[in-house]
Parts: structure tokens; C-alpha cells; sequence
């Protein structure tokens, strides 16, 4: 049984690597974002602007232990998703986790052209937006490398070179 699990902060590809990876090896897919907001019935901004970040983490933690149950699949977390209560110490029960690495420079070219509504992000101007990623990826990289894998994506600056990064994925994971 295999369980791959991806972490890594907001716009480093890991629903797009989740994706294609899963069209590559067959291995179903879930999103936990996508998951969360099937099951809530609501879309992540609202939940954050109904119940704030704290209620958010709550539903993120219920929510991840139903889809990291699930066997043969590939997971994608939310960015916050491993630092908050146990869940990374979870996560690395539940599965081989790989940490899909980039700059704050290509995390925010990344994250300025993404169309996705992150309320974490919403509002920010493009210097506002580098400097908090530098800030909130210095304080989140300890839980971040406790994957049992880390994949760098810097590479992975443009749409035609996903494959690379779902090939590396493969020969790293042996899948
Ligand atoms: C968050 C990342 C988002 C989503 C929520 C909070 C974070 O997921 O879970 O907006 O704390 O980094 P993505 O990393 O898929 O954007």
C-alpha cells in the first residue's frame, strides 16, 4: 500500500504535480483544499471569513484525517496544513511525504498570477506578498523539512516543465 502525500507552501505546484502524477501512475488524487470544501460545502475563503483561521485549522485537521485514511492514493495539502497541532508527525505515520521546495521568488511569481482566491494572501501588493512569504516560509521550513522527501521545483517555472518535476517525483518515489 502507498500513500503519497505532498506538502509545501501555497504556489509551489502541489496540486499540479498531485495531478499529474496521478494521470502518470494511475493513483487516484485528492486535493485537501478541494476536499474540504466538497465536504463543507463551502469554499475555503468562506469558511476563513465565517469562522477565522482558527476554526479553519480545526475543519483542515478532521478533514485530513479522513482523506490520509484513504489507500493508494496521492494527497496534496494545504500550505498551512503541516504546521499546525500534530499533523506532521501524522502525516509521516500516514504516508511517504515529499516537501515540493521553491524560492520565495518563484512562490511569488507563482502565487501573483494564480487566479485561486487564498485569504492568507488577498489584498497584498506584489512587495507586501514577497516579503510575507519570506517571513511565513522562514517560520514554517522546520515542519516542512520533516517530509521524508524533498523535491525542488524552482525548476518548475513555467507549464511545460511540470513533467520534469512529475518525472523526478517518480524516480524519487520509485512509482
Ligand atoms: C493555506 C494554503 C491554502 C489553503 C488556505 C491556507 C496556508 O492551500 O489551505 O488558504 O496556510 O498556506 P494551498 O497551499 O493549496 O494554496
Amino acid at each position: 500500500m502507498r500513500r503519497i502525500i505532498l506538502i509545501g507552501y501555497m504556489g509551489a505546484g502541489k496540486t499540479t504535480v498531485g495531478y499529474a502524477l496521478s494521470k502518470a501512475t494511475g493513483m487516484p488524487f485528492y486535493d485537501l483544499d478541494w476536499y474540504i470544501e466538497t465536504r463543507m460545502r463551502r469554499k475555503v475563503s468562506e469558511i476563513f471569513a465565517e469562522k477565522g483561521e482558527g476554526g479553519f485549522r480545526a475543519i483542515e485537521r478532521e478533514m485530513l484525517h479522513e482523506v490520509a485514511e484513504f489507500e493508494n492514493v496521492i494527497v496534496s495539502c494545504g500550505g498551512g496544513t503541516p504546521c499546525h497541532f500534530d499533523n506532521m508527525d501524522y502525516l509521516n505515520r500516514q504516508g511517504d511525504t515529499v516537501y515540493l521546495k521553491a524560492s520565495p521568488e518563484v512562490l511569488c511569481a507563482h502565487l501573483a498570477m494564480g487566479r485561486t482566491v487564498r485569504p492568507l494572501i488577498a489584498g497584498k501588493t506584489p512587495g507586501e506578498l514577497l516579503t510575507f512569504i519570506r517571513e511565513q516560509l522562514a517560520a514554517r521550513e522546520e515542519y516542512y523539512c520533516r517530509a521524508k522527501h524533498t523535491l525542488d521545483v524552482d525548476l518548475m517555472d513555467n507549464r511545460g516543465k511540470i513533467g520534469l518535476s512529475v518525472e523526478a517525483a517518480r524516480r524519487l518515489l520509485g512509482i
